[in-house]
């Protein structure tokens, strides 16, 4: 194993130096097999073996063509769908067009961690030449998957072919699913002769749950919302209505504050054929549903509703209701309640979703706090405050003090009067993503100093 790769690696949360460095080879080509441990067995089992193998190698063929052309027959229509199903079956280094990374990319990368892994895929953060971040995924040598399929057929290399084919169909699906809250395809590598292919993607952050359950409301709203956008988009997608089979948060990663899914191999878009609503049950571990068996004999609606069931149990019931703000809990409960007993489809969701956006960004939940709670306090414009004295409260967008979000003077009043240690607040120009000001409340200051963003606020009855 050359030692030039190891010098480059950081600490490996999940995996060793060593295995990290093989990936890196396997990757780059330098090592071919590795023991196929066929040696016991007799050469009509092996070609029985190998033939049911060739078997599922074409079936998980004939499960990518359909995504390459939808509703055109199995032919491949454009160029760009005959390219990339070229590449992806017999192997390419040059780029197609639209993904603008190839192999070329891969030349001179600088392998940093491994960002995360499942049964199927391992994900490793590397620089590319340029200096840029990436994320590669690529075949998990050490996966269940690949456990499973060495130990049924004993053929490493065809296992590793047939485990890539869920590599493939993912740069299908991500080609073909541009979305804001879909990782963004940067290309991919289908190297060599030995079926391995690499996808190159946008490099994220696997989202935290237990992090984001501390995290203010604002946030935990924005990841609810991003999913129902996700989700919107995929109920009316190019590959028509898609389910996410295997829905949980560790399909999705967070980028720069964004919800962005990553896992797509367990994505379909097969419809549910039926001929009575019986057929048409949606099952979960608490709850049942049966949905309508339309005249056309398919359960309507299926993919979609199985979506929002799953947004509701895996990502809703933590992350929304808690902490919501006083003014928009009543929309927050109806949500839960609307989502969790599917009581409507994905646009009414995503209208409501982006109502509470807007009530809460407008501040017109806000109706009922009296402007009069500014009069307590003493502004002045175009300055902040040093030498304070912070004081802790939760959840705070800063360690050291008390950082908030809010709508704009008077809400900050209205949290300053409620905090008994409050004397002071400063509303400062940085803002969140939804674009409400951080402010910043505090006990005592020693004195303002100029800062033109900020605006400082002073309570009359304790003023300095
Ligand atoms: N672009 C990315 N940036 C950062 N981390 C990523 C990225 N893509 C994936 N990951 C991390 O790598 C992990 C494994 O990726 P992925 O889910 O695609 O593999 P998998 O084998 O299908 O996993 P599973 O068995 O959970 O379905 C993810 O859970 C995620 O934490
Ligand atoms: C859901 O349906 C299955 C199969 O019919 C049944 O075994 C299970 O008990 C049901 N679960 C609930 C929560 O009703
Ligand atoms: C929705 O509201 C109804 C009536 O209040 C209640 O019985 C039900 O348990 C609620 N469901 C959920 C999922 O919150
Ligand atoms: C959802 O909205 C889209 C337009 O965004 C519309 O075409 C579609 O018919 C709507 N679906 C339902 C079930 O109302
Ligand atoms: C308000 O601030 C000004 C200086 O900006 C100061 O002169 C005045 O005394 C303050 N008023 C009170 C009531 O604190």
């Amino acid at each position: 194993m050359p030692a030039a790769v190891g010098k480059s690696l950081r600490a490996a949360a999940v995996l060793s130096v060593a295995v990290l460095s093989f990936l890196v080879c396997l990757l780059l080509g330098s090592v071919r097999h590795l023991g196929s441990g066929h040696e016991d067995l007799l050469d009509e089992e092996l070609a029985s073996l190998r033939a049911e193998l060739n078997h599922q190698l074409s079936q998980r063929r004939q499960e990518i063509l359909p995504l390459l052309s939808p509703g055109r027959d199995k032919e491949l229509s454009s160029a760009w769908d005959s390219n990339l199903w070229g590449e992806l079956t017999r192997g390419s280094s040059t780029s197609a067009a639209g993904s603008p990374l190839g192999c070329g990319a891969l030349r001179d990368m600088q392998p940093l961690e491994v960002l995360g892994s499942g049964y199927t895929k391992l994900v490793v953060k590397v620089t590319l030449a340029g200096g840029e971040p990436v994320a590669l995924k690529m075949v998990n040598e050490n996966g269940i998957d690949m456990g499973k399929c060495v130990e049924g057929f004993r053929d490493t290399h065809g296992c590793r072919q047939l485990v890539s084919y869920k590599l493939s169909k993912e740069v299908v699906l991500l080609h073909r699913l541009r979305h804001p809250n879909i990782i963004k395809l940067r290309g991919h590598c289908a190297g060599d002769a030995g079926g391995r292919v690499t996808v190159i993607l946008e490099q994220g952050n696997p989202l935290q749950m237990l992090q984001l359950l501390q995290s203010p409301w604002e946030d935990r709203f924005r990841v609810c919302l991003d999913l129902v956008r996700l989700l919107h988009f995929l109920s009316r997608s190019p590959l028509g209505s898609v389910a996410l089979l295997d829905f949980q948060p560790r399909q999705f990663v967070m980028v720069s504050g964004e919800l962005k899914l990553t896992d797509l191999d367990d994505a379909s878009a097969a419809d549910t054929p039926c001929s009575r609503h019986a057929d048409c049950s949606l099952q979960f571990p608490h709850r049942n549903f049966t949905l309508t068996c339309s005249a056309s004999g398919v359960c309507e609606g299926l993919n979609e509703k199985m979506n929002i069931y799953n947004a509701y149990r895996y990502f809703f019931t933590y992350l929304l209701p808690h902490q919501a703000p006083p003014g928009l809990t009543h929309l927050v409960e109806r949500i839960m309640n609307v989502t969790g007993e599917l009581k409507s489809g994905i646009n009414e969701t995503l209208d409501a979703f982006e109502h509470i956006l807007h009530l809460y960004q407008s501040g017109l939940h806000l109706d009922q706090l009296p402007p009069s709670v500014l009069r307590d306090y003493n502004v002045t414009r175009g300055m902040t405050t040093s030498g304070n004295s912070e004081y802790h409260c939760w959840p705070s967008y800063s360690q050291q003090g008390c950082v908030l979000s809010v709508h704009g003077a008077r809400e900050a009043a209205h949290i300053c009067n409620s905090h008994s240690q409050c004397t002071s607040f400063t509303l400062t120009g940085q803002k969140t993503w939804a674009g409400r000001p951080l402010a910043t409340f505090r006990s005592s200051f020693s004195l303002m100093v100029p800062d033109e963003t900020s605006e400082v606020y002073v309570k009359k009855s304790t003023a300095v």
